[in-house]
């Protein structure tokens, strides 16, 4: 049994149940990836995990963007840019892996592990902490008024 190559600890927590759970998924994704590379289940196999990685990434920040589009986060373009960035490295890696020019390394590996661990730590925390107020805000509710009818309000879930 190989060691555990991202060790999830609470201080990857962004603070939005969905995220965190996602990420969760991500990492999982990524310890399954490299136990299959360190006890050699072939190439298909890592392959195989490597293209659900990639799916589940590219679904991952779909749901992330979308957060940050209906709380107009401030810095959802430069955030959605790092993104679709490494959606591109990955394409050319699996366009890579396809003709043969390139290889499931633990170099690879280690690349996705920092990546994730310093998108969520220095980006994904931002926006968690932005969420956090936002929502806070959009569910406060101002103090009923004698003789007013308490109006309904949008709120983000
Ligand atoms: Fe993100």
């Amino acid at each position: 049994m190989a060691d555990i190559l991202f060790k999830w600890s609470d201080d990857y927590t962004v603070g939005v149940a969905e995220i965190d759970e996602q990420h969760k998924e991500l990492v999982r994704l990524l310890n399954d990836l490299h136990q299959a590379i360190h006890e050699r289940h072939g190439s298909d196999a890592s392959r195989k995990i490597l293209n659900e990685l990639a799916e589940y990434t590219r679904v991952h920040f779909a749901v992330e963007e979308s957060l940050m589009r209906i709380t107009h986060y401030p810095d959802f373009e430069n955030h959605k840019k790092i993104h679709e960035a490494l959606i591109q490295q990955v394409v050319e890696l699996q366009n890579k892996l396809d003709s043969g020019t390139a290889k499931i390394s633990f170099e690879l590996l280690h690349f996705l592990k920092q990546w994730l661990m310093h998108h969520i730590v220095e980006s994904d925390k931002l926006f968690g902490a932005f969420f956090t107020h936002s929502k806070a805000s959009a569910n406060w509710m101002p103090p009923p008024q004698a003789g007013e009818q308490q109006k309904s309000r949008w709120k983000f879930w």
